[in-house]
């Protein structure tokens, strides 16, 4: 299933990387009927200090689902990696400003194969991201230092969401704004109020006893709170 086109309704996109890895069809199967999209958080052990998924994850999630999937390359050599999660089945590839690639090198051998997205860290200025606007369909915003799941949302960020929003909106291009890390119950609604309309959620999903219900209550809190920040703007 292709990505969906940024559509006024707000997604909560769960990170496998908070799943049973042991039983990550299943928990793919347990999000399903309430995301129609996951996230993979791919970590080279060199852009952070982490390793995690490879193209085969990605192919064994697909062998089983056809959920939307974005694959976020944390990794310095995103131009490298990019086609081999495409090819796997991912639907979008989301790389880093900050990696040792140039943006341009990733979108060239990513854009026929995948929607591509950029993401920024948090001490990036969201300036980073701007001038790539007119080429992306997905701008992301970490709210944790990438990594690692279960950290604390980082407030300061929405300032950047804020901004990113407006740039978004004056383009008049569909581009999902997305943030990732420490979405849950007690944050959701501040990142979705400031413009995200998709909202990456690792452990507030997988560490619940009903993620499907999670996924449910997350998105019913952010879209009042998405409509709420349009509202405001207008
Ligand atoms: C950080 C990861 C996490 C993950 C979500 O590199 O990208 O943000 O997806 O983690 P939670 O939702 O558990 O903070």
């Amino acid at each position: 299933m292709p990505l969906p086109r940024p559509d006024g309704r707000v997604r909560i996109v769960p990170s496998l990387l908070a799943a049973d890895f042991g039983a990550i069809g299943q928990a793919v199967e347990s999000v399903s009927e309430a995301a129609d999209w996951v996230t993979v958080d791919v970590m080279d052990g060199h852009f952070v200090p982490n390793l995690s998924f490879g193209p085969d994850l990605v192919r064994a999630v697909r062998a089983r689902s056809r959920i939307a999937l974005d694959a976020h390359l944390m990794v310095e050599r995103p131009a490298v990696f990019a086609p081999s999660f495409a090819q796997a089945g991912a639907d979008a590839v989301v790389a880093h400003v900050e990696a040792a690639d140039d943006p341009e090198a990733f979108f060239a051998v990513t854009r026929r194969h995948a929607a591509i997205g950029l993401a920024v860290k948090p001490r990036t200025p969201v300036d980073r991201l701007l001038p790539y606007l007119k080429a992306i369909d997905l701008a992301l915003v970490m709210t944790v230092e990438p990594g690692f799941g279960g950290q604390n949302f980082l407030f300061d960020m929405l300032a950047k969401v804020r901004a990113l929003r407006e740039a978004i909106d004056r383009s008049g291009r569909p581009v999902w704004l997305m943030v990732d890390g420490g979405v849950n119950v007690a944050t959701v609604q501040a990142a979705a109020e400031a413009g995200a309309d998709a909202l990456v959620a690792g452990s507030a999903v997988f560490g619940a006893t009903h993620p499907a219900e999670a996924v449910r209550d997350l998105r019913s809190m952010a879209q009042d709170a998405f409509e709420r920040g349009r509202k405001a703007v207008r």
